[in-house]
């Protein structure tokens, strides 16, 4: 918990009063005033649209580091996990608090791999899904339908570890499946011979025509790509889980809240908007002035996709390891992909652009990540499924942590009204 003790206080004056606001400071010497009582006290709010200045909860789960440029999970920075982990141990410290022992690790595996198929009565749903539906929105229907179909999640004393290791399994194979049913390919089956990555390779790749066989440098690639993207403090997709669960609704029905918000292109659809405009700047002759000067004039609408950040004001150390990763996929696969070559021109030009400076805009983790996706294979419909594939147990976690937070109450946050004070009713006969 914060650290209360050794605390200030603040003073507010207000209409000829002075309130004390306790000032809390957390492990990473981050401040916060704790305004709980403010209404009771002074009957004033505090104004915030999009929380940028607001703290919503208490969280041991991750810190980012904004200024530095620091990404940890529960104490470990994410350069060390993704060196020496994988996804499923990574999934296991966000949920449990602590790195998997052998024991520990070996029963999460075989949950997982008990867990990885579908009922069949959910292959009848995605068969009646329109043929070109966003791979999203294929995802948040069955992840919302998991609760009919395995009741067992509205038990409060589910074992966690089911519940998390029934909707991480599942959630990849309801990923895998969704792409092939874009395609029109039959779906392969999750495999209890294959690790977790491997087997969401096999089934998104694997077809019964053609051998396909697992490449070890694309696993470990996988591995640690989802591991860059399993948490991240209270962004908008996790503070939407959160939100939806402090209702008392359920893991499943919390979570495919969070893949909704993740779906939109300021967050997790940014990887996707990333490509398109890469693409745009490629069909356009190549240039990236024309794209930096159209996000830096305010009358356009378009951003630089992938560029800047609410948290980071310096680099996004996860968009560094990206970068790292893209370029021993392609080296593997022997790609050469002329995005990446644009990528490169873009970020180079952008970081010395005083517009981008002076703001402390610098790529963030959805920059290169697409072009890693494209050079593995990945259609760019299905990127943002990937980010929700990486950032599940995160929200896992925090859904977990907030039903075990006993600050949390139902999130309900006020407004300032600005519609009329009286309307004068007329019946439709007399309206002009
Ligand atoms: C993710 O929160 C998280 O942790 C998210 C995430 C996670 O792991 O969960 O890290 C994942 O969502 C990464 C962000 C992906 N989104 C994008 O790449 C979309 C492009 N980025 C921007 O839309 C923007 O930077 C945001 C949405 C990421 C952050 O927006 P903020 O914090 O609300 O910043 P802002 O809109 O207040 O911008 C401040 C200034 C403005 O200019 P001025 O009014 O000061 O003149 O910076 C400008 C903005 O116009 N600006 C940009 C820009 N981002 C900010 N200008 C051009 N291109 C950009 N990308």
């Amino acid at each position: 918990m914060t650290n209360e003790t050794k605390s200030q206080t603040a003073e507010l004056r207000l209409d000829g009063r002075t309130i004390a606001l306790p000032v809390l400071e957390d492990n990473a010497g981050c401040r916060a005033l704790d305004i709980r009582g403010l209404w009771k006290e002074a009957q004033v709010y505090t104004y915030d649209p999009g929380f940028g200045c607001t703290v919503s909860c208490q969280s041991a789960i991750s810190h980012v580091d904004g200024e530095k440029g620091r990404l940890l999970y529960r104490g470990y920075p994410v350069e060390v996990l993704t060196e020496h982990c994988t996804f499923v141990e990574v999934a296991y410290l966000l949920i449990h608090g602590a790195l998997p022992t052998h024991a520990q690790a070996e029963r999460f595996s075989a949950l997982l791999n008990r867990h990885s198929m579908i009922h069949e009565d959910m292959r009848t749903f995605f068969r009646r899904y329109p043929e070109r539906a966003h791979p999203m929105a294929v995802l948040s229907a069955m992840v919302v339908s998991l609760s009919s179909f395995y009741p067992e999640v509205e038990q409060a004393d589910e074992d966690i570890d089911i519940a998390a290791t029934r909707l991480l399994s599942k959630l990849r194979t309801i990923a895998a499946f969704s792409y092939k049913k874009s395609i029109g390919e039959p779906i392969i089956q999750p495999s209890y011979k294959l690790s977790y990555c491997a087997n969401f390779l096999n089934m998104m790749f694997n077809s019964p025509v053609e051998d396909y066989t697992v490449d070890p440098v694309l696993v470990r690639a996988m591995n640690q790509l989802l591991i860059l993207h399993a948490d991240h403090g209270q962004n908008c997709s996790t503070s939407t889980v959160r939100m939806v669960g402090s209702s008392g609704a359920n893991l499943y029905a919390s979570v495919c809240a969070g893949i909704c918000a993740l779906w939109g292109p300021l967050h997790g659809g940014a990887n996707q908007e990333v490509i398109e405009m890469l693409s745009g700047i490629q069909r356009e002759g190549g240039s990236v002035d024309q794209a930096i000067a159209q996000a830096k004039d305010k009358t356009n609408p378009r951003r630089l996709m992938g560029f800047g950040h609410r948290i980071y004001k310096t680099f996004d150390p996860r968009a560094a390891i990206v970068k790292k990763i893209c370029r021993e996929i392609m080296t593997r696969v022997g790609a050469k992909d002329p995005l990446l070559d644009i990528a490169m021109e873009l970020e180079a030009k952008a970081l010395a652009d005083p517009y981008f400076a002076e703001r402390k805009l610098y790529p963030n983790v959805d920059f290169y990540t697409g072009i890693a996706y494209r050079a593995m294979g990945f259609p760019t419909d299905m990127f943002t499924v990937l980010f929700a594939l990486g950032r599940l147990p995160g929200w896992i976690a925090q859904w977990q942590e907030l039903k075990r937070d006993p600050h949390q109450r139902i999130g309900r946050p006020q407004q300032l009204y600005t519609g009329p004070a009286h309307s004068t009713f007329r019946p439709i006969d007399q309206r002009a």
